[in-house]
């Protein structure tokens, strides 16, 4: 492949239907660097696999400069899943990439595998276990990144599952970790935990890339309390379900509600399914993987629960909780509610006033404000 080609598949991807900004785009250093390493690397028997791909430009750039038919894939995020669709449609490559989840159909058979390398140490740890026990004993895992967000904490991960670990030099700010040699692993897989928090009676179960793990989130905890004061309804939708603990509880608690949890995180969308199972709630709970409940119908929901995405700093960041709200806007039936936790400090309120409607503050801790906002009243104009 010619840097020409490359250059011209990355400028016609979009991040779609994520955020999308000048200052962001749908690829980087490390996709460029991560099929540069494979090239050298490839004949034409290697089975390649993509895992993390953000929005395209792993899988489509090994379709079009790494001369293989077929590529596996593997996404968290069904925003992703969405961009890859669309830009493997306007590159003319739809059909080219298999989606699977991670475990032995994504991995059997594959002999080089290219990762994105994650967030959280947990979620390689469940990647790296999963190519260790699935993939053949030639299989080659090259995991890329940006350098400001490795860690030597990723290299002990990798050297766990893998005999052979040859860190790359950087370039361009990101680099590449060659793992060789995957170690074979007997055993129960190390996810989902499985653990039981007492103090709420509740099993959880968590994946790797899930929010907080099989913890229990303080921020989450403090919304609980509310749990008496919130309405019993028929339709509620826990947003950003996580491990499904606001769902579990409040179905729990309303044994006639059916409760849709939704995320857009795959690992989120297995741990609450596991969770609801687990609390024998698998009937009043369905699972849904989705970005901002795109796919339920407007005005079909009572009440949503939502512990909106934190993060500190860029706007596009807080966009992410913006998007909520606005889909929270648009899912709630007139007179619904929504009940949202969030640190103090984003005074959130002025936005679910605009997006939802009257908005009051059922509580506030040192740390943490729970508001209700109510669709559908005569709109207020305090804003705080
Ligand atoms: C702060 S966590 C809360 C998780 C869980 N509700 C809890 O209380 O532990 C926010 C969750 O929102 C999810 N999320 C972020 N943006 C989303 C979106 N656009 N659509 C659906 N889920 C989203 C994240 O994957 C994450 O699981």
């Amino acid at each position: 492949m010619t840097s020409w080609e490359l250059e011209a598949l990355f400028g016609s991807l979009s991040r779609l239907p994520d955020v999308e900004a000048d200052n962001l785009q749908a690829h980087d250093a490390t996709d460029r660097l991560l099929l540069e390493t494979a090239g050298g690397l490839v004949g034409p028997e290697t089975e390649i696999v993509v895992i993390g791909d953000r929005y395209g430009a792993l899988t489509l750039g090994a379709l079009v400069g790494l001369g293989v038919e077929h590529v596996r894939v593997n996404q968290d995020l069904s925003t992703g899943r969405r961009a890859l669709q669309r830009n493997a449609a306007t590159a003319g490559l739809e059909g080219r990439y298999i989606e699977h989840e991670l475990g032995r159909e994504l991995l059997e058979g594959a002999s080089l595998i290219l990762l994105q390398l994650p967030k959280s140490l947990a979620e390689l740890e469940e990647i790296a276990d999963a190519v260790a026990r699935f993939a053949p004993p030639h299989a080659v895992l090259l995991g890329g990144g940006r350098v400001k967000h490795m860690s030597v904490g990723m290299n002990a991960v990798l050297e766990k599952y893998f005999s052979t670990l040859q860190p790359q030099l950087a370039r361009q700010k990101s680099r590449v970790l060659v793992a060789k040699n995957p170690q074979p692993v007997a055993g129960p897989a190390p996810f989902p935990m499985v653990q039981s928090l007492p103090e709420l009676g509740l099993t959880v179960q968590a994946h790797g890339a899930v929010f907080s793990g099989a913890r229990l989130d303080i921020g989450t905890r403090y919304l609980l309390t509310f749990l008496d004061r919130m309405p019993p309804s028929q339709k509620t939708v826990d947003l950003g379900c996580g491990t499904g603990i606001l769902a579990a509880m409040y179905a729990r608690r309303n044994p006639m509600a059916r409760v849709i949890a939704t995320d857009q995180s795959a690992a989120a969308v297995a741990s609450a399914r596991g969770t609801a199972a687990a609390n024998g709630l698998g009937e009043q709970i369905t699972v849904l993987h989705d970005d901002a409940m795109s796919t339920l119908d407007a005005g079909s929901a009572d009440l949503i629960l939502l512990n909106p995405p934190f993060h500190v700093g860029t706007s596009v960041h807080a966009g992410a909780a913006l998007k909520m709200f606005e889909a929270a806007a648009r899912v709630l039936a007139p007179g619904g509610e929504l009940w949202t936790v969030y640190n103090s400090h984003l005074q959130y309120r002025a936005a679910l006033e605009r997006l939802i409607g009257p908005t009051v503050e059922e509580g506030r801790n040192p740390k943490f404000t729970v508001t209700r906002s109510r669709k559908g009243w005569a709109s207020s104009k305090t804003t705080v």
